[in-house]
């Protein structure tokens, strides 16, 4: 069985995030064949242009982890809006130099828990438009806009009744995506 390493990006440092559990939740729920590893982001310096020729460790380890995966797994909150600060830093960095962006051509997938009522639409349209011009490959559909209820997980994260059905979907859908992008 071909197995594929994925690249999880998870946009909340709280302690208690629901996105963090989201994640663990689609971890849970991943076929054998996703080897799903979170790329941390909280550690990274504040973006500057000043430091492209000499990115920071925590940077280069962000770039090389980004590198070795063949598929990225975005799972994010919704900040006025848009994407969180902390993602976006992210995203600039392992942008830069110029030239020597470590995001293209990785297929990915957008989700979102927020506890709005649009469960994160428009932070996850602002992502969507930036991994565009990053020439990161985003599956358009099923979109999974998830809005924080009681019963979404229990007490080990793992999906409720009411959302693990679409959750499996959404995850068939993805794994075809990553495979059609790596073949
Ligand atoms: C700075 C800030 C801005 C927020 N803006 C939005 C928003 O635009 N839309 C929304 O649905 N929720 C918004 N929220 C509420 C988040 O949905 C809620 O805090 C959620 O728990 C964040 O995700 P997390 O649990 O993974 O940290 C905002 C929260 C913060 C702290």
């Amino acid at each position: 069985m071909a197995q594929y390493q994925i690249g999880l990006i998870v946009g909340s440092l709280r302690r208690d995030s629901f996105n963090r559990q989201l994640a663990n939740g689609l971890i849970m729920l991943a076929p054998p064949e996703l080897v799903i590893a979170e790329i941390r982001i909280g550690d990274l310096p504040l973006y500057n242009q000043d430091e492209d020729a000499n990115q920071a460790d925590t940077v280069k380890r962000l770039k090389r982890e980004i590198g070795a995966s063949q598929g990225l797994l975005f799972v994010s909150p919704e900040y006025n809006r848009s994407i969180p600060g902390v993602l976006k830093n992210a995203i600039d960095h392992a942008s830069r130099p110029y030239g020597e962006s470590a995001w293209a051509g990785k297929p990915a997938g957008v989700l979102g828990v927020s506890v709005g009522a649009i469960g994160t639409a428009l932070a996850q349209q602002h992502l969507r438009n930036v991994l565009a011009y990053l020439d990161v490959p985003v599956l358009g559909q099923p979109e999974a806009f998830i809005q924080a209820k009681d019963g979404l997980f229990d007490d080990a994260d793992n999906f409720g009744a009411g959302s693990r059905k679409f959750l499996q979907t959404w995850m068939e859908h993805y794994v075809g995506w990553v495979k059609r992008h790596t073949a």
